[in-house]
């Protein structure tokens, strides 16, 4: 028996049939346009850099690629369009320096691609390049929508971290977004727990079984299949969505970040983690004016203490997490 079977979280390792990254890889969704996926992706990856760990920031933004310029960089000669239409090339072939020491960008498709997902082999080959990437931390800056593409990107990250605001329609979208997350998680694992048909004739009678949320619907499969719900609550649990609350501007928006995870808890029969918010400031975009990141240009400001908070709360979470495993 191999060591991967002869521990029952081994065992689930198999039923996953998944190995872990090379890297940590950090993914940065939320379903919204406009709502700081980039600024916080890009912010996050400054800090990792500078406090000394090679970093890759990678801009999964098909079709409206500007990673570069929140970066404060000029439009990379390669980028990920050239990964996806030249097989030959490695995702280190693509990536260029940035002026942040141990920061490297692969920038995303000027050129809108004819769909704005790719196809199977494409993603599966982007898959594996980042899980096989020999680096510290990867950070994806994922497209706005839901689309499955996005989605596989987000639950293949060792962090999930969804970006809300506090305006209702982003708070919306975050839970949309999240909610196709959770379904797609559950579908992967159905087969192997031989649950498809009970799922099936459940999502079939949500209203029959007043299944309101994704919780009661974890609930009601452990009803009915104790062993193996149980099993599938433990794989879901290892999800451990992260959230951060961006563009806040009283305290009153601030309050809404815990809330947010408290009800997300409930919601979802899952547990969250709060990684912490970032005040609205009309310096973020002044500085991108002059091509700056607001770090580089305002070190004092109170996003620069949150944005390193985030990144510092981030880091502590992965120590955790590697002292469990
Ligand atoms: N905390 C913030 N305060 C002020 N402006 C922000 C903040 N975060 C993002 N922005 C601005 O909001 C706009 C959208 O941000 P961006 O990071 O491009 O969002 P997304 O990647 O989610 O589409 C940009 O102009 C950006 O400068
Ligand atoms: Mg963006």
């Amino acid at each position: 028996m191999s060591v991967a079977t002869s521990t029952p979280q081994g065992a689930y390792q198999l039923i996953r049939g998944q190995t872990d990254p090379e890297a940590v890889i950090i993914a940065i969704g939320g379903g919204k346009g406009g709502i700081g996926k980039s600024f916080v992706s890009s912010s996050l990856a400054i800090f990792l850099a500078n406090m000394g760990h090679e970093t890759y920031l990678i801009d999964m933004d098909l079709g409206g690629a500007n990673l570069h310029t929140t970066l404060g960089e000029g439009l990379p000669r390669v980028g990920i369009n050239e990964f996806l239409t030249d097989s030959s090339l490695k995702l280190t072939d693509v990536a260029v320096n940035t002026q942040f020491p141990n920061l490297k960008l692969v920038a995303g498709s000027t050129e809108i691609l004819e769909t704005a997902d790719i196809n199977d082999f494409q993603r599966s080959r982007l898959m594996s390049s980042l899980y096989k990437l020999k680096t510290k931390y990867i950070i994806l800056d994922l497209a706005a929508g839901s689309n499955n593409s996005t989605l596989d990107f987000f639950l293949a990250a060792t962090h999930k971290v969804a970006v809300f605001t506090p305006e209702p329609s982003s708070i919306e979208n975050a839970y949309r977004f999240l909610k196709a997350a959770f379904h797609r998680k559950i579908r992967r694992f159905e087969n192997q727990l031989e649950l498809g048909d009970i799922i099936n004739e459940l999502m079939t009678n949500r209203s029959k079984y007043n299944l309101r949320s994704p919780a009661d619907l974890l609930r009601a499969i452990l009803s009915r299949e104790p062993e193996k719900g149980a099993r599938l609550q433990m794989l879901m649990n290892e999800l451990n969505f992260e959230i951060i609350l961006n563009q806040v501007r009283s305290i009153k928006d601030a309050d809404l970040g815990p809330s947010i995870q408290g009800v997300c808890t409930k919601y979802f029969g899952l547990p969250f983690s709060y990684l912490g918010h970032i005040d609205h400031d009309n310096a973020v975009w002044q500085a991108l004016r002059k091509r700056k990141h607001l770090l580089i240009e305002y070190p004092h400001s109170r996003v620069y203490a949150q944005t390193m908070a985030i990144a510092r709360r981030l880091m502590a979470a992965q120590m955790k997490k590697a002292v469990v495993l």
